[in-house]
């Protein structure tokens, strides 16, 4: 494989046969049905949730993708992984870590809690979440702060498509009591970086969750992070590559809120899902996955998005291609 690699100067020299295996998974996991949209987001419970898309992006700007990886979904937590990548690029981890915790919270991803350092657990729940964008540009106004992060993203997407939904950021702030009461907690426990405002961080947070990108995008944006920051279709360096490091560590252990450790144990990749139905996977030197399919299992990331990635792991794991 090494030598047929070296002489095609490919990642993945055999990127048609990848493809068609990929193509296999997809056209099984369309026949499966399990899982329930998320209801507690009007505009989420609305989506068709028949929709499933798989779209793959190598670090070497190789694509594929099946279904519907055209449609625009809300990334809602999948915006956690990037606005920690940003803020880490940004300011440095020993900053950042004086505002959220590294470890695995073993709980559900919207639990009111702090570790023992009195700080949220990690930056891939809600609580350390809402905390990761309290320090994004604290000191610019709520308009470029919205402005920076989108930009962030969009650079990392390859400038392929990264929308807003207004309407999911309205519903969502509309039915936010939980988050709310979490960033009441946050701020009773001085955790917010001096002169916040939690409406304005909350609002912050609220929007990023309602950005929205295609599996295309997001196969984009998960291969740059797969790429050491470096976007593999525009070669602009995005983020650094310690931010990326520390990432990556965070999704594998954290990303996939109160299933990582089984995700670690039966996937054993980075990865970040969101409540729209998103799960954005790393192959840290090889490529970035997004899969969609918007019915969520009981711990709310995606039936079909963890089916996919036990699949991928089941054939290629000790696959040559
Ligand atoms: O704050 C919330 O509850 C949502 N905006 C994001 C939660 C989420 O995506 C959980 N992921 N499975």
């Amino acid at each position: 494989v090494l030598n047929k690699a070296l002489s095609s100067n490919l990642i993945i020299p055999d990127f048609q046969g990848f493809c068609g295996e990929i193509k296999k998974i997809y056209e099984d996991l369309k026949k499966v049905k399990g899982g329930k949209n998320a209801d507690y987001i009007p505009q989420l419970s609305r989506v068709n949730p028949n929709y499933l898309g798989v779209s793959v992006c190598t670090v070497d700007g190789q694509r594929c993708s099946f279904g519907d990886t055209d449609i625009p979904f809300c990334i809602q937590s999948c915006s956690k992984a990037l606005n920690y990548a940003i803020n880490v690029a940004e300011h440095g981890p020993g900053f950042v870590h004086k505002f959220l915790g590294k470890e695995p919270s073993g709980v559900g991803f919207n639990q009111i809690g702090l570790d023992k350092n009195g700080l949220p657990h990690n930056p891939m729940i809600n609580p350390g979440a809402i905390s990761c964008c309290s320090v994004l540009k604290k000191d610019e106004s709520l308009a470029d702060r919205f402005d920076y992060a989108t930009n962030e993203y969009k650079k990392m997407a390859g400038e392929e498509f990264i929308g807003f939904s207004n309407a999911t950021f309205l519903s969502e702030k509309s039915e936010a009591d939980r988050n709310f009461a979490i960033g009441y907690y946050l701020k009773e426990h001085n955790v917010f970086p001096e002169n916040c405002s939690l409406f304005e961080t909350l609002d912050l947070y609220f929007q990023l969750c309602s950005v929205e990108a295609t599996a295309d995008s997001a196969s984009v944006i998960s291969a740059t992070l797969a790429n050491g920051g470096v976007c593999p279709t525009t070669k602009e360096v995005c983020v650094t590559a310690d931010s990326v490091r520390n990432t990556l560590s965070l999704m594998y252990s954290c990303g996939m809120y109160d299933y990582s450790g089984e995700w670690a144990f039966e996937v054993g990749l980075p990865a970040k899902s969101g409540v729209a139905g998103s799960i954005f996977i790393v192959v840290p030197g090889v490529m970035g996955i997004c899969v969609w399919s918007p019915p969520l299992d009981e711990l709310g990331n995606s039936y079909r998005g963890i089916l996919f990635a036990k699949m991928l792991i089941k054939k290629f794991a000790f696959h040559q291609f």
